[in-house]
């Protein structure tokens, strides 16, 4: 388990790393530092990889992980892995959400402007902040209790 958590830790790391670096150009053209492109399949591309790639992946690796945990009490321990699925899941409906909004910015010309515009709003950084807190929920909460429950001699 120790070394599990590493792993989970690690990958956190390096989800949160090549989020920021999809991200970069949004962030740029958000705060008017760069000029919003006139084509952006390859503004998006990563920030598309990421999603699909990096986050889809990740959040069913842990669902199998930590199911065994969850129980149907929502109280102590289960309301901690439970609000784990709770979370999952907005993180899809924030990953279906900001797909569809990158379609729109894709195929909809007439919205483009309004879309670089209303930024501040949208299901990308909805998900960026959602991806932070909840990445930090098991960090604190979530790992170390884990780890506790499996009772190994040599836990952190
Ligand atoms: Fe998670
Ligand atoms: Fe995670």
């Amino acid at each position: 388990m120790k070394d599990l958590i590493r792993d989970i830790t690690n990958r956190h790391m390096a989800l949160t790393e090549s989020l920021d670096s999809a991200l970069a150009p949004f962030a740029k053209i958000r705060v008017k530092e760069a000029e919003a492109p006139p084509r952006a399949e390859e503004l998006v591309r990563p920030l598309l990889a990421w999603l699909q790639q990096g986050l889809l992946p990740h959040l069913v690796i842990e669902d199998d992980l930590l199911r065994p945990y969850a129980g149907p009490s929502d109280v102590g321990d289960d309301a901690i892995f439970n609000r784990v699925f709770t979370e999952h899941d907005q993180l899809r409906k924030l990953a279906n959400e900001a797909r569809q909004e990158i379609n729109l910015l894709l195929q909809e010309s007439s919205i483009r402007e309004a879309w670089w515009d209303t930024m501040e709003l949208s299901a990308v950084w909805a998900l960026r902040r959602e991806w932070a807190s909840h990445i930090d929920f098991e960090h604190r909460r979530v790992l170390p209790r884990a780890a506790a429950l499996t009772r190994l001699p040599n836990q952190s």
